[in-house]
């Protein structure tokens, strides 16, 4: 994986799947019914090593992702944060300046002291010539859950406090950024060998927000990483960018684009792909559909972008009702190109 982030074409491109570790696994359901909360299993080194490794016994991916989540930055920031069953994350929202003297960076290392642990664990754990991947979310989509406290369909509170008190909101940006270089860089100084940056939510901003709240956080994490870390390759995953990907890829600054479900494997080998290597992506829909369509779809992509630098992916992560046969059976697809 890391020589195709260099910009090395491999006979078989390397491949990892996007939560990889999960719901989907017998093994993950049983120790999550024993770890407690969802956040035990994330702040328990123990549990969270296991968790990583799961499916990398069965299916034996080129890349390792740390088993977390984005969420545990707000929440080490001192938001309050739970997941309720069936209903996904949920925090006491901020909505304002006055709501971030709530937040506070006095613990954050502590707090997230256990992944970090966690990444250093993994990155004698896991087998040879396997990539240990670090992430975080990036800052427009952790705003986005700081300040509507769950996830959403309009996305209407952070986006009028973006729109109408860009400073104010800025000034949450500009946390997320440096706390989000900083965990980064302690995840890269653990083991880590590359990282990404998940921005789920890139794709619900107008032209000039998406460059203002998506590409130029990003940027600004990536050189705040990379003043430290020069050769640590950064992922950036702007989901549902749709033509601004373009924008993107050439002024994040990033090293390698993660590309969503909907965008055309022939449109990024064309026009993405001269300028540095794209990961993805498989519908995951189409992984837990199984069959000749799985074939067929994986087929498709290899075709389209095997011949350039690339990692194969989803284009958005595994989802609970996927049957791990599916995911023996891609890997088979992947191993035979
Ligand atoms: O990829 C991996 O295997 C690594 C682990 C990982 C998780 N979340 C584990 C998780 C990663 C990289 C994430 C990223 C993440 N988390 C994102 C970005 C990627 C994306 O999906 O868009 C986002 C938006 C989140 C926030 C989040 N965490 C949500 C919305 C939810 C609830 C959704 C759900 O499926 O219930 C979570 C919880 C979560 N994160 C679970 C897992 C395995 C399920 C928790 C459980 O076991 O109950």
């Amino acid at each position: 994986m890391l020589a195709a982030l260099a910009g090395e074409v491999r006979s078989r491109p390397p491949f990892w799947l996007m939560r990889q570790a999960g719901r989907y696994l017998p093994e993950y359901r049983e120790l999550r019914a024993k770890a407690g909360s969802f956040l035990d299993l994330c702040y328990n080194p123990d549990f969270a090593v296991e968790v990583t490794l799961q499916p990398l016994r069965r299916y034996g991916m080129d890349a390792a992702i740390l088993f977390s989540d984005i969420l545990v930055v707000p929440h080490a920031l001192g938001q309050p944060l739970a997941y309720l069953e069936g209903e996904g994350p949920k925090l006491d929202p901020v909505r304002n300046v006055e709501d971030l003297k709530r937040l506070s960076r006095d613990r954050f290392h502590e707090t997230l002291a256990p992944v970090y642990e966690t990444v250093r664990r993994l990155s004698t754990a896991i087998p040879e010539g396997t990539t240990l991947i670090g992430f975080a979310g990036a800052p427009w989509t952790i705003a986005c859950y700081m300040v509507e406290g769950a996830g959403s369909k309009e996305y209407a509170h952070v986006k009028r406090w973006a729109y109408g008190d860009p400073v104010g909101f800025g000034q949450l940006i500009d946390l997320i950024v440096e706390v989000t270089a900083d965990y980064l860089c302690r995840q890269i100084e653990a083991g880590a060998e590359t990282v990404q940056l998940f921005d789920s939510w890139a794709g619900v901003l107008p032209v000039g927000e998406f460059r203002r709240w998506v590409i130029e956080p990003t940027r600004r994490i990536v050189a705040l990483v990379k003043a430290k870390h020069p050769n640590t390759p950064i992922i950036g995953f702007p989901r549902g960018a749709g033509h601004a990907y373009e924008d993107y890829v050439a002024d994040a600054g990033i090293d390698a684009v993660g590309l969503d479900t909907t965008v055309s494997p022939v449109w990024a080998a064309r026009t993405l792909q001269p300028r540095l290597p794209v990961q993805g992506n498989l519908d995951p829909i189409m992984l837990a559909t199984g069959g000749k369509a799985l074939e067929t779809a994986t087929r498709d992509i290899l075709e389209a972008l095997a011949d350039r630098p690339f990692v194969f992916n989803l284009g958005h992560g595994v989802i609970q009702s996927t049957p791990p046969d599916h995911v023996a059976a891609l890997t088979r697809i992947l191993r035979e190109w």
